[in-house]
């Protein structure tokens, strides 16, 4: 656990959260330590959804073909990202996981109507 948490503030840095086009909402240094590991999480994913923006609208914005494809595919990667801290999290706040379950029920009834 405690080197899977070092490896996602590990990834969080080296993507620089100054560089996000999202700003993190927080300042994790504030934060109480009941929190912290759900909070790093939170920016895990918003950091990674960011990414999958960045990746996918450069694709769109190249002319080249392979760089379009690896752009793609590392957009694609950066979900995968986006399910590891987002399984991870769910561990954490079973509240999050009620939720998430229940915004998926009301999105299936408000399309059935
Ligand atoms: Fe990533």
């Amino acid at each position: 656990m405690v080197v899977k948490i070092l490896m996602i503030i590990h990834h969080i840095q080296q993507i620089g959260v100054n560089k996000l086009l999202s700003k993190i909402p927080v300042d994790l240094k504030n934060v109480s330590e009941d929190d912290i590991d759900k909070e790093i999480l939170r920016a895990g994913i918003i950091a990674e959804l960011d990414a999958v923006n960045l990746y996918e609208q450069m694709a769109a914005l190249t002319k080249n073909e392979n760089v379009r494809e690896v752009l793609l595919d590392i957009a694609k990667e950066e979900k995968t990202h986006v399910g590891e801290f987002q399984a991870l999290l769910l561990r954490f706040d079973a509240q999050q996981k009620e939720e998430l379950e229940a915004g998926a029920e009301e999105v299936e009834e408000e399309l059935s109507k």
